[in-house]
């Protein structure tokens, strides 16, 4: 399906609809209370792979006690990890606070989608969300809500996942946010695919846009976005060695298994499999790894055969260093089998 050659001139008048539409529905969200850039931040970083009803205690507890960029940079990493646990994808935590540490030591937050892409951690998406909403910088956001309106109301089967055609859905979306008042109309187009252009059952009665829709019109709501196509789920058999010494845990920095890299994890072997292993402690999923977990209790000395270097941590220290579910799991199955 190709583009309607009128989309700019369509574009030019339906912004300011869609504005409109916001200005009167958007939902009362604490980050939406300010134009504060670091916490616009912080909730875009939070919205990442994470619902809005799910964030909304998390954003509260994080900016309670890190008001902002000074306090999150003068902070240790355990602690705004302690705060993100839950949260998952710890990536994210390390990232804002790295982030923080470089915006602390600028003294200004800067101002372009251009400059906030070379923090840690900005991608193009939050580069485009704080610098808009912020500062009204007139780029556009294209996140699965965005995707989804913009495929329906312009009738778009694109295979949105492929750079070509995610490149064209990131015009449409500049040419609205140049169309209005960047900040309002790209929350707008979010809001929209949030809570009214929803995947399924959509509240096309309620739409400003309804009339113009494509999918609407030719009954394409329910084929249009085209599905991403999930990627395989691999299987992974984590042979876990649990060593414990005076109420301490040993843990090594990661540079084996294909998830949780760099990070604090426990020491022990990982190998692909085709199938699950017969005997295993439990089962965890991180993306698109599908792990079985073994663990057994080890010496010490174990370690130092594999030359692998170990640190020591408090068990009451173990969720601030580790916070991820999996490292949770395989140390309380290593605790029990001590009994
Ligand atoms: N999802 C992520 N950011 C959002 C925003 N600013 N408004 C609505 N939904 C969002």
């Amino acid at each position: 399906m190709e583009l309607n050659k009128n989309f700019k001139t369509e574009i030019k008048k339906e912004a300011p609809l869609l504005s409109d539409w916001f200005e009167k529905n958007a939902r009362p969200l604490p980050w939406r209370e300010s134009q504060n850039p670091y916490s616009i931040w912080i909730s875009e970083v939070m919205l990442q792979q994470t619902t809005v009803t799910a964030v909304i205690p998390y954003y509260e507890r994080f900016t309670n006690r890190f008001p902002n960029v000074k306090e999150l940079a003068r902070a240790s990493l355990e602690e705004v990890y302690e705060l993100w646990a839950g949260l998952g994808y710890y990536s994210r935590a390390r990232n804002l606070h790295k982030a923080a540490q470089l915006i602390h030591q600028k003294k200004t937050f800067p101002q372009t989608y251009s400059e906030l892409l070379k923090l840690t951690g900005f991608g193009d998406y939050t580069s485009r969300a704080v610098s808009s909403q912020a500062f009204n910088e007139a780029v556009g956001v294209l996140d699965g809500n965005v995707i989804r309106f913009l495929s329906r109301r312009f009738g778009l089967n694109w295979p949105y996942w492929k750079t070509e055609f995610k490149k064209n859905l990131q015009s449409l979306s500049d040419e609205y946010a140049q169309s209005a008042q960047p900040r309002m109309i790209n929350q707008a187009l979010m809001e929209m695919g949030a809570t009214l252009c929803t995947p399924r059952s959509p509240s096309c009665f309620l739409c400003p846009v309804q009339k113009k829709c494509v999918a609407y019109k030719q009954d394409l709501i329910e084929t249009l976005p085209l599905k991403k196509p999930k990627r395989d789920f691999e299987i992974w058999h984590w042979q876990v060695q649990f060593i414990e010494k005076n109420g301490k845990l040993g843990l090594i920095e990661n540079d084996y298994a294909p998830f949780l890299k760099k990070q604090l994890i426990l020491p022990g072997q990982i190998a692909k499999k085709t199938k699950p292993p017969v005997q295993f402690d439990f089962q965890h999923g991180i993306t698109h790894h599908k792990i079985y977990v073994s663990v057994t209790r080890s010496q010490s000395n174990f370690l130092k055969s594999k030359n692998q270097s170990i640190v020591w941590i408090d068990r009451k220290q173990l969720k601030a260093k580790a916070p991820f579910a999996l490292i949770q799991k395989a140390v309380a199955v290593g605790l029990a089998e001590k009994i």
